[in-house]
């Protein structure tokens, strides 16, 4: 059945509604430790799926939200005052999803950590069930600082879903039997140009309870790079993609920084406030 799936990568990939259709592979950067590719994730070639099954420890990712999220107004300060506007990026089509958990099922020998909105959670996890890997958990990301819904028709959104996942086999995490629950304002850092930026402290909380030192972790959509900067800031390595020219800048730049900034954003982190079930 899986083998099935992937042997239909090229016709779906070919069939063109998925994401960065027709951008393939144009530039790498690489530093101690990691390695971005300018360029589609998605393409058969030179993506994701090139770097071979059970090539990485992890696949930790922020893919592209669903159409809602990018369709209805979205709201956002923008030099002191509140401003509508789409999201940049493309959205995530049906074919990106089939396309985005075939490839990180096979390349992940451990966790698939992917962030979505809660609606997307069934068709994130079945998906990646159906490519191989066995969903464990959709964890959430709670944004005491987010937008509150302006409209007053309905309840706000204040937090993210994260689908977690594994290889099948044993799985084990570090965080012992605490939730998974990670509590981070979202606006701790300043902007970074990108955005959907993701706070580091967060990241990094993901990348301590689901990673071990030392491991390669992997993010086809990498944006502005901070799975990346929060996995070497933590001794880990990283291999990314992202697709647009002046993402891959911003996240080729703060990659090169994210040495010289080791425990910066884990020393000043808010602690994440997980609830825990054995002390
Ligand atoms: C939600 S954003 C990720 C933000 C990131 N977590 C951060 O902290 O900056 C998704 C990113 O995926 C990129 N993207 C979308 N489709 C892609 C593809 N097929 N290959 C590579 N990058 C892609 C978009 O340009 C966008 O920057």
């Amino acid at each position: 059945m899986h083998v099935r799936r992937r042997a239909a990568w090229s016709a779906l990939f070919d069939r063109g509604d998925q994401l960065g259709k027709g951008e393939a592979m144009s530039r790498t950067e690489s530093g101690d430790g990691w390695t971005l590719h300018l360029g589609n994730s998605l393409d058969p070639g030179t993506g994701v799926m090139s770097l071979g099954a059970k090539s990485v420890d992890h696949v930790i990712t922020d893919p592209p939200y669903e159409a809602e999220a990018h369709t209805k107004q979205r709201r956002v300060t923008r030099g002191g005052s509140l401003t509508c506007e789409p999201l940049p990026f493309a959205q995530m089509s049906h074919d990106s999803r089939v396309l985005a958990s075939i490839a990180m099922a096979t390349v992940s020998r451990r966790w698939i950590v992917a962030f979505c909105q809660a609606e997307a959670v069934k068709a994130w996890a079945d998906e990646i069930e159906r490519s191989g890997a066995v969903y464990k958990r959709a964890c959430v990301w709670i944004k005491p600082d987010g937008m509150p819904q302006f409209t007053g028709d309905r309840p706000g959104m204040g937090y993210e879903s994260i689908v977690t996942a594994h290889a099948p086999g044993k799985s084990a995490w570090n965080g012992g039997g605490k939730h998974g629950v990670y509590t981070f304002a979202k606006n701790g850092e300043g902007p970074t140009g990108h955005p959907t930026t993701k706070p580091a402290a967060l990241m990094e909380a993901l990348i301590r309870d689901f990673t071990d030192p030392g491991e390669l972790i992997c993010d086809p959509f990498s944006g502005s790079g901070s799975t990346g900067v929060a996995a070497i800031r933590l001794g880990r390595r990283f291999v990314g993609w992202e697709m647009d020219d002046a993402y891959f800048e911003i996240a080729v730049s703060r990659l090169r920084g994210s040495k010289e900034q080791i425990g910066l954003f884990s020393a000043k982190a808010p602690k994440a406030k997980q609830g825990t079930l054995l002390k």
